[in-house]
């Protein structure tokens, strides 16, 4: 039985890795033992450097000189343990010295870019003065990510290097560019856009052995000044989550399990990698830190947890990853076994709603926005969305407790949400009663969970939010003093505009701000940043240390989990996608395919479009599930290969099973 389903599942790979188109796309690595790709920058004398590059074709050596360095640029991020190979040095003492950074702004021959809260982290120092062989750094140092990588030899030796050779650790049960999903339109930044993101969310893909230690948490603060040559020690060797891998924030820092990442980083890693093995690991660990007495969730996973910060967010977080799983794997005993911590976990954001029918918020932290208190209406809409998705699973498991408990809840909190929150003036959500400021997270939260009363109060706020735009991408006057731009909350406000019906809005702020990701030359060129300034800088108003912001944070992935769900428009909607709908929003794209598997089999979506009008279409969805398709404006009906006709009512057909359906105009 276990030969059988082994040579099954090999079929299925196999058939896997071929169906998987527009490969080229993907900016994972073939190969994990990487060479460096390009020389940025030789100070002093080296002889021979560029033999030390991947596309070098000869096996020469390059010569280190007395007091030289050289800076490679592997022209995206990458993470690893990094290996020299040495032949001879003219020195007992000589040493190779290494620092990475991410972003070409903290390229330095002293430290590396920054993993706490002041200062900067530390070279590594290879003592290759000991003879030939192959000098590699602990494992406990590989780097969590980098763009750049520089060697310094600050001696009087000279050093004859063979290699420098990064063993790639990322991702650590993947095959690197065997993809589960893919994306493809007629605009290439997108396109690159959305490899970029799933390539981010593989390099927050992490050996839960490998965790930060967070040596200096709480030891070195903000508000500390750390000039060279002091620098900070850091360890990657803590263990996080049980299992083989698992997700965290950022590859760099602050590789911890924090549950509101994952509910950008969740969807995009399905469409994608498709790796809830790894998703799942790290949701077990938040669910395993449950306080047994009050049902609370911990602000983020182990060992930050040890601080005991409560974040009513986060918490619900949580219960919103539980759900997500849920949706995307279709594993009903994950549901089963884990709804006693949800209904509990629920009970406790309960327990903070006062007569007004709100939750009052009475701990700040969240995702670093400042303000979180009271009535606060991201919280709120939070709060809102979980009971409703708590609704849905509790009819699912025949838990009509916790329905007669939570529907009525759901009810009260909406109204009070909309009668003391909602200004008509500005047609954007207040962040409480008490002030005028409009946050970002709370007006798109608000139109994500359904707290909104109607498709015009939606549209009124996508209008009014990329009002606010700069040339960077949308504000988030919540998150304090330089106007930061979130690429998490950010990404929320992309399903924002796509559930306004408003695609060219979702379009338009990811060419801005994901193309600015992406392009900038301060930026990797392939994964996507935490947080900058409004006015472009790389300065992330949380932070007063910049070197410290991850270029790789699988908050700001967004994107691409959007493009296939709303712009090719596959959208899930029964769990593992026992029942789906497609409708795609493609704004001003003419064509757009996408594909990913599911537990259920594969859905496709392949989209031409003229004028935001859809043309033609053809949709794959897996035998045994049932489905509809929604094309506003367009008459015609659905033909499946079979030969079987759904007619388009007012733009719907629905009742469609598995199986290939073409669009047929009339
Ligand atoms: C990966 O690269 C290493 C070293 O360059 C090489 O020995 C190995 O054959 C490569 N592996 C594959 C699968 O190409
Ligand atoms: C440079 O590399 C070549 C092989 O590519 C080797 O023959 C030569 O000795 C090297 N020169 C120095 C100065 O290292
Ligand atoms: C290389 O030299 C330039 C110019 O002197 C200096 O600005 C830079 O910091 C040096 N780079 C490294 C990696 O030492
Ligand atoms: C790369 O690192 C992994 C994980 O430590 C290890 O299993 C593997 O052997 C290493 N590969 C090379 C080529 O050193
Ligand atoms: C720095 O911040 C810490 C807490 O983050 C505070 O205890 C300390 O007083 C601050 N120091 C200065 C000099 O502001
Ligand atoms: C991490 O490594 C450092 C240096 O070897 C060590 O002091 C520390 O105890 C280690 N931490 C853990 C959790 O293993
Ligand atoms: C209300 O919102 C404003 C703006 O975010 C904030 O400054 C204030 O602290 C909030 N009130 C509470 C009680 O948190
Ligand atoms: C929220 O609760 C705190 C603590 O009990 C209280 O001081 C505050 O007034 C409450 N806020 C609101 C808006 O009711
Ligand atoms: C819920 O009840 C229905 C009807 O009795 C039953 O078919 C279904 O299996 C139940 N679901 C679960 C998860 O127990
Ligand atoms: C959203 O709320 C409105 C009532 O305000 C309701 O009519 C509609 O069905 C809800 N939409 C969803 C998707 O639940
Ligand atoms: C960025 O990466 C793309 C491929 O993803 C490449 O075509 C382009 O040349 C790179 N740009 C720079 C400036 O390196
Ligand atoms: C859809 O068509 C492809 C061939 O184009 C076929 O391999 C696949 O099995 C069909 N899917 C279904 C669910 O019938």
């Amino acid at each position: 039985m276990y030969i059988l389903f082994s040579f099954l599942s090999l079929l299925l790979a196999a058939h896997l890795t071929t169906a998987i188109p527009y490969s080229k796309y993907i900016l994972a690595p073939s190969n994990r033992t990487l060479h460096p790709a390009s020389i940025h920058r030789i100070n002093g004398t080296i002889t021979n450097a560029s033999s030390l590059l991947s596309n070098s074709s000869t096996t020469g050596h390059a010569t280190f000189h007395p007091n030289s360095s050289i800076t490679f640029d592997y022209l995206q991020n990458i993470a690893g343990v990094v290996s020299v190979t040495v032949l001879s040095s003219t020195s007992p003492d000589a040493f190779i010295g290494l620092t990475y950074t991410e972003s070409s702004l903290w390229i330095n021959k002293q430290a590396s870019d920054a993993t706490a809260p002041a200062g900067l982290d530390e070279v590594l120092w290879l003592p290759v003065g000991k003879g030939p062989g192959t000098y590699t750094v602990e494992r406990w140092h590989e780097r969590g990510a980098f763009r750049y990588l520089t060697l310094v030899n600050n001696g009087s030796a000279s050093v004859v290097v063979e290699s420098v050779v990064t063993n790639f650790t990322a991702a650590p049960l993947q095959d690197l560019r065997d993809y589960k999903g893919y994306f493809h339109c007629d605009d290439e930044l997108l396109n690159r856009i959305w490899y970029a993101g799933a390539y981010t969310n593989q390099l927050c893909n992490i050996d839960p052995y490998h965790g930060d230690a967070q040596v200096h948490f709480g030891d070195i603060t903000f508000n500390e000044t750390i000039n060279l040559p002091q620098t900070n020690t850091w360890y990657n060797n803590i263990t996080i989550t049980q299992g083989g891998s698992c997700t965290v924030d950022g590859a760099k820092r602050d590789r911890l399990v924090w549950a509101g990442d994952m509910a950008v980083s969740m969807p995009s890693i399905f469409v994608s990698t498709n790796d809830l093995g790894a998703v799942k690991n790290s949701l077990d660990s938040l669910l395993a830190l449950q306080n047994a007495s009050t049902g609370m969730f911990p602000y983020a996973g182990y060992p930050f947890n040890e601080f005991g910060i409560v974040s009513f967010t986060y918490h619900l977080y949580t219960l919103i990853a539980v759900s997500n799983y849920y949706h995307f794997s279709g594993d009903l005993e994950y549901l089963q076994n884990n709804w006693g911590r949800f209904t509990r976990g629920l009970a406790w954001s309960l327990s903070y709603i006062d007569d007004t029918g709100l939750m009052n918020v009475t701990a700040p932290a969240d995702w670093l926005r400042v303000g979180m208190g009271g009535h606060n209406i991201e919280a709120n809409a939070i709060l809102y969305s979980t009971l409703t998705r708590g609704i849905t699973l509790a009819t699912l498991l025949n838990d009509t407790t916790s329905i007669s408990t939570w529907t009525p809840l759901a009810t009260k909190l909406k109204t009070a949400a909309n009668a003391l929150l909602w200004s008509p003036t500005t047609t954007l959500y207040h962040d409480n009663e008490t002030t005028t400021l409009s946050p970002q997270d709370g007006n798109t939260w608000a139109i994500l969970s359904n707290l909104t009363l109607s498709s015009q109060q939606n549209s009124q706020i996508s209008t009014a939010l990329s009002t606010r735009w700069g040339p960077y991408g949308a504000p988030a006057p919540e998150a304090g003093s330089p106007v930061t731009i979130s690429p998490f909350i950010s990404s929320f406000e992309l399903e924002a505009h796509f559930l306004s019906s408003n695609p060219l809005a979702a379009l338009e702020l990811m060419r801005r701000s994901w193309g600015f990701m992406l392009t900038d030359p301060r930026m990797t060129n392939s994964t996507f940043i935490e947080g900058f300034s409004a006015d472009g800088t790389l300065k992330y108003a949380p932070y007063s240390n910049d070197a410290s912001v991850s270029h790789a944070h699988g908050w700001g992935t967004g994107p691409t989990s959007f493009l296939s769900f709303y712009v090719a428009g596959i959208r899930i909607l029964g769990a593992g996608g026992g029942e789906w709908r497609v409708e795609p929003l493609v704004g001003d794209l003419g064509v757009v395919e996408a594909g990913f598997w599911t537990g259920k089999g594969w859905f496709e979506s392949r989209v031409q479009a003229r004028n935001g009008m859809v043309v033609g279409m053809e949709v794959c969805a897996p035998a045994g599930t049932r489905g509809s398709v929604r094309l506003l404006g367009v008459v015609g009906l659905l033909r499946s290969e079979k030969g079987e006709e759904v007619t388009l009512v007012d733009g719907l057909a629905e009742g469609l099973g598995g199986g290939n359906w073409t669009l047929v105009l009339a």
